[in-house]
């Protein structure tokens, strides 16, 4: 029997920078073992399509040079098409997934390299059926880190240094004002990438939502601080009771309150922009050459995972039962399996160490 294998991969979810190292990195590795790589577009979108919208990827039209871009080659899927969300809302889920599945069937693929975020890996476990017949391999991609057990996801060190370059170019102009900036970062409700891009801006204040905080000591820490001006990273997913509004503006509205001269910024998508950084890259290969022995030993429902500089699959269960389960606002009966930052963190230490205000940690 031939073992030459067909492969599918598909970029599900928000973008990020890596997604493009990883699609190129399987393309050549696939292509040194002689198998064939159909990419689909779209997400689920593509797939849903009739046929399903995809494509043969090669060296030739995923050469090296693209594999450092941001975004992704076969992109992610649209917002208002037909998705699980829109499935959900019509009461057509069943009759969706169906179609997903034959449209994997029609594909012939051997396995399924689904490439996205904890949404779509704890949809992958919520929805078994679609995936019969295919042996599912999922890497792991979010500038939110909050997939259990993986110590590195693809595009979140790109998100962390994107982030960081937007506060260092603030603090310039902070100081010609003598203002504060308060820099809303992303993340939904992990505050990872607030508070790495705020350790590396050196941020007088991290604010996320894992650990509380007290607005009254948050504005004597800047009225003491010992400048004039500098930046205060929030994350989008940190809440102020009685107040409603985007995180930087609640902040913002309360400092100026207080007196404090102040402005509320939001990078928002340029967090998810930027050429890969090598630290991205490297995790993208190594997830990538990690995919490629899981295919090549017969593996399915497991997931790539950095764990101690080492990249192994873990089976999907294990992704599943070690995240913190919350049901999926818009999907009645699915869960979804987050990771947070943890209050022992080191760089809460780090931070706080260094005179920056976290919240009422001891
Ligand atoms: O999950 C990735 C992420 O970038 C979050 O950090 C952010 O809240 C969300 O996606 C933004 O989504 P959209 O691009 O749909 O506005």
């Amino acid at each position: 029997m031939s073992d030459k294998k067909r492969i599918g991969i598909m970029t599900t979810g928000g973008d990020c920078s890596g997604l493009n190292t990883v699609i190129q990195r399987l393309v050549s590795a696939a292509d040194s073992r002689d198998w064939s790589v159909i990419g689909i577009r779209g997400g689920t979108d593509g797939l849903y399509c009739t046929p399903a919208d995809a494509v043969e990827l090669t060296p030739e039209n995923m050469p090296l040079e693209f594999a450092r871009l941001s975004g992704s080659i076969l992109r992610n899927g649209r917002d208002g098409t037909m998705n699980f969300e829109e499935a959900s809302r019509q009461g057509i889920l069943k009759e969706f997934n169906t179609k997903l599945n034959s449209a994997l069937k029609e594909l012939n693929l051997d396995t399924l390299v689904l490439v996205g975020g904890n949404g779509s890996l704890s949809l992958a476990w919520g929805f078994k059926e679609i995936y019969s017949g295919v042996k599912l391999v999922c890497v792991p991609k979010t500038i939110d880190m909050d997939v259990p057990l993986t110590d590195a996801t693809i595009g979140f060190n790109t998100a962390v240094q994107q982030l960081t370059n937007f506060c260092d170019q603030l603090l310039l102009t902070a100081r010609s004002h003598r203002r504060w900036f308060v820099v809303q970062a992303m993340g939904r409700d992990c505050g990872k990438l607030a508070l790495e891009a705020g350790v590396a801006s050196g941020a007088s204040a991290i604010l996320i939502p894992e650990i509380k905080f007290d607005v009254t000591s948050l504005i004597e820490h800047i009225k003491n601080a010992p400048t004039d001006y500098g930046v205060i990273v929030v994350s989008e997913g940190v809440s102020l009771r009685g107040h409603s509004g985007k995180a930087a503006e609640m902040i913002a509205r309360q400092l100026s309150a207080a007196g404090i001269y102040c402005r509320a910024e939001y990078p928002e998508h340029f967090q998810r922009a930027g050429d890969t950084t090598a630290t991205d890259r490297i995790v993208a290969a190594s997830m990538a050459d990690c995919a490629v022995r899981a295919i090549e030993n017969n593996e399915t429902y497991v997931m790539t995972a950095m764990q101690n500089g080492k990249c192994r699959t873990i089976a999907l269960a294990e992704f599943f039962s070690h995240g913190d389960l919350v049901p999926d606002p818009h999907i009645p009966g699915i869960e979804t399996s987050n990771a947070y930052v943890e209050p022992d963190d080191p760089l809460l230490g780090v931070a706080t160490g260094l005179g920056a205000y976290v919240g009422e940690i001891k």
